[in-house]
């Protein structure tokens, strides 16, 4: 399962970067507004920590079916290849996606709350769909049993897009995607940084750093003579 991070916090990136293994950022308009900064240099910013190899995802504002095309043909020049553009799986979501696969705009079909309606984006040409795990859970439904949904119904109709499973707010429902085989996640800083964030972890590093200790009076292999 490839790991994004959705948050635009440039600090949070860059750890998570260098730290973790990270295969890209995504974003929404909302994530945006938590930076407070024109939402471009914000963009721009994560451009930059992240370099041109990697993937960024950035969505198209406009809810008008020009808008959406002009939005998307803002973002592919400002951020460059390796750029998805993220477009509301909407009945004008799925014109503008058919459109921008025709020009070769990679798309996703994000807002995604029913499987049907992943696979009428997938259908109209989007690359990815972004089923929203935790909202779906707290509308009473189950999520992470939707996005398998999901999964299943783009494999078995052999359709060219993948599932990016968003909104979460557990490691639990990442941990049961990455089992079923769901090709990407994406989650805020603190969920990934959750992954490891046990007690038993540190305790268990830190034993092996005494004991070593206790044994050399060093607490590294190159320290001694
Ligand atoms: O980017 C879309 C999705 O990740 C939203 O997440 O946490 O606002 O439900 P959240």
């Amino acid at each position: 399962m490839k790991l994004f991070i959705d948050d635009a916090n440039i600090d949070a990136i860059k750890e998570l970067i260098e730290y973790y293994p990270i295969d890209g950022v995504t974003t929404n308009p909302s994530i945006l507004a938590k930076a407070k900064k024109d939402p471009r240099e914000t963009l721009l910013a994560i451009r930059k920590a992240i370099g041109d190899d990697m993937i960024i995802f950035a969505q198209a504002v406009d809810l008008s079916y020009e808008g959406m095309i002009q939005d998307a043909h803002m973002i592919m020049e400002l951020l460059g290849k390796n750029t998805v553009v993220k477009i509301p799986s909407t009945p004008t979501g799925f014109k503008a996606i058919k459109a921008l696969k025709k020009e070769g705009i990679t798309t996703c079909g994000t807002v995604v709350y029913t499987p049907m309606q992943a696979y009428l984006a997938a259908k109209a040409g989007a690359s990815y769909v972004a089923p929203y795990v935790n909202r779906i859970d707290n509308m009473g439904y189950d999520g992470v049993a939707i996005v398998k949904q999901i999964q299943d119904i783009l494999e078995t109709n052999n359709m060219d897009c993948e599932v990016l499973a968003a909104s979460f707010k557990n490691s639990q429902q990442v941990l049961e995607l990455c089992e079923y085989g769901v090709a990407n996640a994406t989650c805020a800083a603190d969920v990934i940084k959750a992954f490891v964030k046990n007690p038993a972890i540190d305790a268990a590093v830190d034993d092996f750093v005494s004991d070593f200790q206790s044994l050399t009076g060093k607490t590294s292999m190159c320290a001694l003579d």
